[in-house]
């Protein structure tokens, strides 16, 4: 069977004051009004033959995840929680570790990230039953997106030969580059072999469990400690305070740049980050001047502005290319290209107390 598993942890400090330490960015609601989590489990439904997804994250979001799950119509879901976040692959073993016991060894898991926005239609569904394939195979497999820019932000995967009998399947991964440099990432964005890691993965819960035991055997361990024997109650599953001695590392890092039976399927679907805030902007209509608005803001002689204020009236006056970001407790003005850098004044605020 195939179980897909959404991970739900990160906190989307570049869309602050939007997000919050008590409200991460997969529960943020975006301007078509659904929330990426709510959109992946959208993307889990619609795989045909697909189990209840599991939602992995920090138990204090399971409130917000469930009231999510409930406004886009979906009640009876399942979630791992952790008591503290340790990256990817601890949150992913243990879900596998926990599927391999209560739903069998060969269960194919879909692991996908609450932290992109997917483009819903066949491709994303034909995709997934390449990589379902190659998983049945025994190969730890990952979605590649044909980069659209020297982005330094994603991991680059180059592909290797070709895999598949009748049909390509997916290539053999030659090597993982995790968040490479400027002049690297111009490199690899134009030499047609390599992908941005969507972070989207795919396997066998056997295969990801031994190539763990392989590479990160005290990691293999400790989740074996925490996960072996504990129970579903309420469709809740909570790791245990131990959980949060596991070294924190990214999946990625931890066994997918070892492993040797890697594979890239290519995602030939749009795949867009909503990590700052010119990404959320993309999301909303622009008026003739280039404004993007949510809420009833008052925009006179402004140019190339994005206003986000749903709750209060604001007033934008002779201005030009302004970030304005009004919340009930917090309010963000910058210029708009320097979104990248709110996270750097989350730290500073956060420094402060
Ligand atoms: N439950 C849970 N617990 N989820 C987590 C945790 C955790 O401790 N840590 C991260 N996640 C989730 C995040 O919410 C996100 O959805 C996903 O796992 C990836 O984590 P990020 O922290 O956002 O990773 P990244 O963006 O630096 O890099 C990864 O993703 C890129 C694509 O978005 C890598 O896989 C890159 O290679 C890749 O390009
Ligand atoms: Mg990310």
């Amino acid at each position: 069977s195939l179980v897909p598993i959404i991970l739900a942890g990160g906190a989307g400090t570049r869309l602050w004051p939007l997000s919050r330490r008590g409200r991460p960015k997969p529960f943020l609601e975006l301007p078509d009004g659904r929330s990426l989590f709510a959109r992946a489990l959208a993307h889990a439904r619609s795989l045909p033959g697909a189990a209840t997804p599991l939602t992995v994250l920090h138990r204090d979001y399971l409130f917000q995840a469930r009231d999510a799950a409930n406004g886009a119509g979906e009640e009876a879901l399942r979630y791992l929680l952790e008591p503290i976040a340790r990256n990817t692959a601890p949150a992913i073993g243990a879900a596998a570790r926990w599927l391999s016991e209560h739903s069998g060894p060969q269960t194919v898991l879909l692991v996908l990230p609450a932290d992109h926005r997917i483009e819903e239609g066949p491709a994303f569904g034909k995709a997934v039953s390449q990589a379902v394939e190659l998983a049945r195979l025994g190969y730890l497999v990952t979605f590649g997106i044909v980069p659209k820019s020297a982005h330094t932000g994603y991991g680059y995967i180059e592909r290797g030969e070709e895999i598949g009998k009748d049909a390509v399947l997916g290539h053999a991964v030659s090597r993982f580059i995790e968040k490479p440099d400027r002049a690297r990432a111009e490199g690899f964005a134009a030499s047609g072999r390599h992908f941005w890691n969507a972070g989207i993965f795919c396997f066998r819960a056997d295969a990801l469990l031994a190539a763990l035991e392989e590479w990160a055997p005290e990691m293999a361990q400790g989740i074996e400690r925490c996960v072996g024997g504990i129970q579903e109650k309420d469709g809740v599953v909570e790791l245990p305070k131990e959980f949060g001695s596991l070294p924190s590392l990214s999946l990625d890092y931890a066994v997918m740049e070892k492993a040797r039976k890697v594979a890239v399927v290519p995602a030939p679907f749009s795949w867009s980050d909503v990590g700052s805030w010119s990404s959320y902007a993309d999301l909303l209509p622009a008026d003739a001047r280039g404004n993007r608005v949510v809420g009833e803001a008052q925009l006179r002689d402004a140019e190339g502005c994005v206003v986000y204020a749903p709750d209060r009236l604001a007033a934008v006056l002779g201005v030009q290319d302004l970030l304005v970001v009004d919340t009930p407790d917090a309010l963000l003005i910058a210029a708009k290209d320097r979104d990248q850098e709110v996270e750097a004044v989350v730290a500073e605020l956060r420094r402060q107390g």
